[in-house]
């Protein structure tokens, strides 16, 4: 068995995995990357070139994936979405998130791969919601524990700028009305180490449940600015080709906006997850 070169990149998240090619993995490999997914919640790879069809390979050896309601896919690889600042409004890629969480069971993770890097920006930050939750105080931790929040789809997705004619408006709305508004545990249980997730973000989080608006609001605001705190987070700056995994169940992340009018598409496959719960550790 070879063992994979890992380098840890900070205390609480992220890792490099080197000198492999994802497109060629063996059994052993792969279960090396699986656990690493689990011990640092995003991991990096530099320098792949994976073909959509081998990306969406990768992708499927951690479970079943999902099709994206809005964005654009490869061409014949509809498991493969683009994201192209020339093609799509991106802004609200910048906005701290967790993917697809306005849905009853939002992705285990995602696969990215940079496929075409601007010279200057286009990073990505993401934060770890474990070490967020087990930074704050024990009141506070305890009064969430018990609390849902409700996550919607038309945060991030606004009509006003996601539909620019007639027949878009209509597919979004549909859309909406596919995905109408769902509640997740505020704190939940990681299905596979069981620790405790905060589980909300800026990108679809809109209101804790049960708590008037005012005192909602209030709460999300400093639960958003705590849990993407530069000491929970990491900045991955991209070379072409680079693939980064991470772990959605634990994680937000957010993609710099700060390339101007240079052109940047990514390619992501999205792994199918399950109904976000919370279990009393024992
Ligand atoms: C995403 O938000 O899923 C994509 C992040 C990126 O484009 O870097």
């Amino acid at each position: 068995m070879t063992t994979l070169q890992i380098e840890q990149l900070n205390a609480n998240i992220g890792a490099i995995i080197h000198d492999i090619d994802l497109s060629q993995l063996h059994a052993d490999s792969l279960t090396q990357i699986q656990q690493a997914l689990l011990d640092y919640q995003v991991i990096f790879f530099r320098g792949q070139q994976l073909s959509a069809i081998a990306q969406a390979e990768l992708a499927r050896a951690f479970g079943s994936l999902h099709i994206h309601p809005i964005f654009p896919t490869v061409a014949d690889v509809p498991e493969i979405i683009v994201l192209d600042s020339w093609q799509q409004d991106l802004r609200d890629n910048e906005l701290w998130h967790t993917d697809v969480t306005f849905s009853q069971r939002p992705p285990l993770g995602c696969v990215l791969q940079a496929i075409k890097i601007p010279e200057h920006g286009g990073d990505t930050l993401w934060s770890s919601a474990t070490a967020a939750f087990a930074a704050l105080d024990q009141d506070l931790q305890q009064k969430l524990r018990g609390l849902t929040a409700t996550h919607d789809i038309r945060k991030s997705f606004p009509l006003e700028r996601f539909a620019q004619n007639e027949v878009e408006r209509e597919k979004l709305v549909q859309t909406f009305k596919r995905n109408p508004p769902v509640h997740h545990p505020v704190v939940r249980s990681h299905p596979v180490t069981g620790e405790e997730i905060l589980f909300i973000s800026e990108g679809f989080t809109t209101q804790i449940d049960g708590l008037d608006p005012a005192e909602s609001d209030e709460l999300l605001t400093f639960l958003f600015a705590h849990s993407t705190a530069p000491r929970f987070h990491i900045r991955w700056q991209w070379h072409n080709g680079d693939v980064a995994i991470w772990d959605n169940r634990c994680t937000q992340h957010k993609a710099l906006f700060d390339y101007g009018d240079a052109h940047r598409i990514m390619h992501r496959a999205t792994i199918n997850g399950d109904i976000p719960y919370y279990e009393i550790a024992s």
